[in-house]
């Protein structure tokens, strides 16, 4: 075994098949279940999306809406995930208080079940479980921000779609059409991405046979890293260090001296450009001319520009999605829990999908550590050995 035959952070292995999403960094495109996401983007509700990531199509008017009146049904704080969530100081980090509410989700959603053999669930038991994750997470979201700012619950509406509703809960009013689209097309185009890490966390949860709940709680702790969803959040401090354009060039020079990582760019598997950024980037420039704000425009090509030119290292999808949220008004707290409420429907599709063809993910590792030695002074005995 030599080092090259090690393949640090799996870069480069293919480890299973997967129907759900195709991510191709030759032609930089990304398949939802054979759709481009920026076709998605473009025509569907996120809703819609969500049911084709769940059943492979998308979905018939009947079974939109069909999906829409369950999801409604749920829509609302459950009591004791809010009594949950109180119990944290409000300086709790939010991606915490995300991932205590879907564990206390998955405590009731599989209390009373004595044979951890059945906690796995039946397939129509998972995608009940997938569907009522997808329609809380809002609530739990829309109310961390909210009570952060000292403000009431803002119960949900029935006669709100999923993204104006998901604004309406977290800012008390409608939201204007253009900035519902903006933050329809941002939850669409992170939904799924194929094996990211957190995506892959949830599976080899899944592969040993433990529960939906279990497998998304590992997910959001994999998301909550800087190196993957915490991006978008490091993204704006980023914005707040250098202030305007004309403080790109020397924040840089200082940055790369000190071999900083700049959040927002760069990609283990897109090499030349994250296929979702030109969509998402489309939908920070709706917001910018909306809100009136050529400065974050200013700002974000100009360190683009810079640093593509510097590294040659691309933007990812959590570049123009950070100044996104930041425009609608969401706490930069709030960026990676929006990230979870998106990607509910992609790890809950991958769980259902590793529950499908299971097999225990259990990779070798090659050891570089001592000799074999032994205790001084130990006598075998016989009857142990
Ligand atoms: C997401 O996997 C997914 O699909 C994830 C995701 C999804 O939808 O689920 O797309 C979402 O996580 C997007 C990525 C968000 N993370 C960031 O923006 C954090 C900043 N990015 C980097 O940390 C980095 O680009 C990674 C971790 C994303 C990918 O890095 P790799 O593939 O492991 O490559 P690497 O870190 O080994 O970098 C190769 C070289 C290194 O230079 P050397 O040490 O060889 O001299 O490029 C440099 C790196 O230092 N580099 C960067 C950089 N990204 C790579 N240098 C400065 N800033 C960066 N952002």
């Amino acid at each position: 075994m030599t080092d090259t035959d090690i393949k640090k952070g799996l870069a480069g292995v293919v480890v299973d098949y997967t129907a759900v999403s195709k991510v191709n960094p030759e032609t930089n495109s990304l398949l939802y279940r054979g759709y481009p996401v920026h076709e998605l983007a473009a025509t569907q509700p996120f809703e819609a999306v969500a049911y084709l990531l769940w059943h492979g199509e998308l979905p018939t008017d009947e079974q939109l809406a069909e999906l829409r009146a369950t999801e409604r049904q749920h829509r609302a704080l459950h009591p004791d995930v809010k009594a949950a969530i109180d119990l944290l100081p409000t300086s709790a980090h939010p991606m915490d208080e995300v991932r205590t509410a879907v564990s206390v989700i998955g405590a009731q959603g599989t209390a009373g079940i004595a044979n951890v053999m059945d906690a796995v669930g039946t397939p129509e038991e998972n995608l009940d479980r997938s569907i009522r994750l997808f329609a809380q997470l809002p609530a739990i979201v829309a109310y961390g921000q909210r009570r952060r700012r000292g403000l009431e619950l803002v119960e949900p509406r029935d006669d709100l779609d999923y993204a104006a509703n998901f604004l309406w809960q977290t800012f008390g009013e409608e939201s204007d059409t253009v900035v519902v689209d903006a933050f329809n097309r941002s939850m669409i185009l992170y939904a799924e991405h194929s094996f990211n890490a957190s995506t892959f966390t949830a599976r080899v949860i899944t592969s040993t046979l433990s529960d939906l709940y279990s497998a998304v709680v590992g997910a959001i702790g994999a998301l909550k890293g800087p190196l993957h969803g915490g991006a978008n959040e490091a993204v704006l401090h980023i914005f707040e260090e250098i202030g305007t354009a004309e403080n790109v060039v020397p924040w840089l020079d200082a940055a790369l001296a000190e071999k900083r990582k700049i959040m927002g760019f760069g990609h283990r598997v897109y090499k030349r450009g994250d296929s979702r950024v030109p969509t998402m980037k489309a939908a920070l420039e709706t917001l910018v001319a909306h809100y009136d704000r050529p400065d974050v425009a200013e700002l974000y090509d100009a360190l683009e520009r810079e640093f593509v030119e510097r590294k040659g290292i691309y933007p990812n999808l959590d570049y123009p999605s950070g100044p996104a949220y930041d425009l609608i008004g969401f706490d930069i707290l709030t960026f990676t829990p929006l990230f979870v409420a998106a990607r509910i429907t992609g790890w809950t599709a991958h769980i259902m999908e590793q529950q499908a063809a299971n097999a225990l993910i259990r990779p070798l590792s090659e050891y570089n550590g001592p000799d074999e030695r032994h205790i001084q002074g130990y006598v075998p005995d016989t009857a142990v050995i």
